[in-house]
């Protein structure tokens, strides 16, 4: 089946009270230039306290993420995604739901992991980043080799990273590329329908397309040195 767009919906700008209180922005220029000016990703420096964190990458619309801020209130959940509108769309699910513990940031996730300190991040999330394979597209992949090395500096020894796709091609590259990497141990695999948890599943299981989920733990494998994507 061909790939569809679905960012093509419609979506109220936010309140800047809204904004300001859930969103924060990582444009390119700054990261690239001026990355000291950013706002560093850690739990004291977007919630103003200590707390376990969790992140989304590519969160998308937030659905997924505001339920499990509903669910843990304990803990402190980061969304990113470099759409501007699902961005807003989320922000304004948060601000109607009135959580305290979710942020969304606006840029490209693998740009903006240097923000992260090491082994400051309790569980990761990525829920069906586009499949991108072909070499001509494989600029736009989500999740290169140096993007896990981030994801896999971040993650604190044990941490959880959980990752699900709709496409096999990309769910079997993806596997092959954590599983290979000596930085993470697959824990577990698993395909099925799992009942929609984001929108993007629930548009797939829609159509009668089932999942494919790993979860990987963070070993205590050191890293490589860091080379700039
Ligand atoms: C198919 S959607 C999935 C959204 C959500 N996780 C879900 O399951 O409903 C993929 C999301 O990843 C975001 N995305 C893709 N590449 C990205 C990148 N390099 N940096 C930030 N966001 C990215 C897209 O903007 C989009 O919102």
């Amino acid at each position: 089946m061909p790939r569809v767009k679905l960012s093509r919906f419609r979506v109220r700008q936010p309140e800047p009270d809204a904004l300001a209180a859930y969103m924060l922005a990582y444009p390119g220029y700054e990261l690239h230039f001026q990355p000291e000016t950013l706002t560093p990703i850690t739990a004291e420096a977007l919630f103003g306290h200590a707390c376990p964190l969790v992140i989304d990458f590519g969160c998308g619309r937030g659905d997924f993420l505001i339920g499990l801020a509903q669910e843990q209130p304990d803990a402190c959940f980061v969304g990113i995604d470099f759409h501007q509108k699902s961005l807003w769309d989320a922000v304004n699910k948060a601000s109607a739901a009135g959580v305290t513990n979710v942020r969304f940031l606006h840029g490209d996730i693998r740009r903006m992991l240097k923000l992260a300190p090491d082994g400051s991040v309790s569980e990761a999330y990525m829920l069906f980043p586009p499949p991108y394979l072909k070499p001509s597209k494989l600029y736009k992949d989500p999740l290169p080799e140096d993007t896990l090395r981030e994801i896999a500096r971040l993650l604190a020894p044990g941490a959880p990273f959980h990752f699900v796709t709709d496409s096999a091609e990309y769910f079997d590259a993806k596997r092959d590329l954590i599983g290979e990497s000596g930085w993470f141990e697959i824990a577990s695999t698993s395909q099925g329908f799992e009942g929609g948890k984001t929108y993007f599943q629930q548009f797939w299981e829609k159509r009668n397309i089932e999942s494919r989920r790993l979860e990987a733990h963070r070993t205590h494998t050191p890293l490589p040195p860091h080379s700039e994507v």
